[in-house]
């Protein structure tokens, strides 16, 4: 009788033995996570290894839920509050260039755990009734984040309007700017299928894209056509180069950004001041789209939508080579001034 009262005993202090243990063990976690969900400021200046460490990698399925549900609107302001949720400017835009693979670069730096990116082209710099809302519209139209987060946006036509550089330079001079170009001439017939689409879808014709780059009258290269022109890329940069310093300035390669994503992104990381998160788990190539896709986590994982790597019409390879020609030294002086090569012809 007494033997089994003790084992019995025994039995109970091993159980309260355990749950104790347990307990301290999940107390010091926790602590360990709340530790390094302390916010930290990773954009103002460079910062050190330790506080490299302190950028909580956490859970992207958090990530995602409780901001899709912020987006629907569906979270609460108790949520908000709880997790300390804020709507924050951007401290680095995507100023362009449109069909450079402005969404899909957006998207790829979403995939790491300090970035949060602004859905929707805001259009605030270049839309005179949008800018006229004031600075508390444009911040109510991002989304929320931890205050150690930066948030993205991304709006390719303010890179060629002129007024911008001086609204943004207004609202943050030390912000950071993200260009990501492609060679210029296929930009260029990126830009005229979209708009192609466009008409089609209206069932209206539309000019054969070498009669709008060409000049009829003297053949020469029709830079009147806005798809060439956006696609003089130093001209744009110029304007801007007069409120900020080239340093401010990241230039992506689009079309490396397509065949090689990877190195592309760490290069913004490290621009951004972000430790390298993103790795090639996040992106996998599918071979049906042509294009890399996103791997957030295991169940989870997106292509960019179909308008996005449209197939291109065929176009002369005079009209094609002469383009080139065209662009060339502009290209030359794009390439001296931001220090980035590229293998265009
Ligand atoms: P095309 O449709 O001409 O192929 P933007 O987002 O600035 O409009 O740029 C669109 C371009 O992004 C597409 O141009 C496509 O080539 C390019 N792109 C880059 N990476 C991509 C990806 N992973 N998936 C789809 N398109 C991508």
């Amino acid at each position: 009788m007494l033997f089994k009262q003790q084992a019995l005993l025994r039995q109970k202090l091993f159980v309260l033995g355990s749950l104790a243990i347990g307990s301290v063990l999940y107390l010091v976690a926790r602590v360990g996570t709340l530790d390094r969900l302390q916010p930290i400021c990773p954009i103002e200046g460079r910062l050190t290894p330790q506080e490299l460490e302190q950028i909580p990698l956490r859970a992207l399925q958090f990530k995602r839920g409780l901001f899709h549900e912020l987006r629907k609107g569906n979270a609460t302001k108790e949520q908000i509050r709880l997790h300390n949720l804020v709507q924050q400017l951007p401290r680095a835009i995507i100023i362009g260039v449109r069909k450079g693979g402005t969404r899909a670069l957006l998207e790829m730096l979403n995939l790491h755990p300090a970035v949060v990116k602004a859905s929707q082209e805001i259009h605030f710099f270049d839309n005179d009734q949008n800018y006229a809302r004031g600075m508390d519209w444009y911040r109510g139209k991002m989304p929320f984040s931890f205050p150690h987060q930066i948030t993205i946006e991304k709006s390719p036509a303010y890179f060629i309007t002129e007024e911008v550089p001086e609204r943004i330079f207004k609202m943050n001079s030390s912000i950071k700017l993200l260009i990501i170009v492609r060679e210029p001439t296929t930009r260029a017939i990126s830009d005229y299928t979209q708009v192609l689409e466009g008409k089609e879808r209206k069932n209206k014709t539309y000019h054969k894209f070498e009669s709008l780059a060409m000049d009829a009258n003297t053949c020469e290269v029709n830079t009147k056509y806005k798809a060439v022109r956006t696609s003089i890329y130093t001209k744009h940069l110029d304007r801007w180069l007069k409120y900020f310093p080239v340093e401010q300035f990241h230039i992506v390669d689009g079309d490396r950004l397509i065949t090689d994503p990877l190195p592309e992104l760490q290069l913004v990381e490290h621009f951004l001041n972000l430790p390298s998160r993103i790795s090639q788990y996040n992106l996998y190539f599918n071979a049906t789209r042509g294009f890399y896709c996103l791997r957030f986590n295991i169940v989870f994982n997106k292509c960019l939508a179909g308008s996005k790597g449209r197939i291109h019409p065929e176009v002369d390879p005079a009209v094609v080579t002469k383009l080139q020609k065209f662009f060339h030294p502009f290209n030359q002086k794009f390439s001296q001034i931001t220090g980035r090569t590229f293998n265009w012809p």
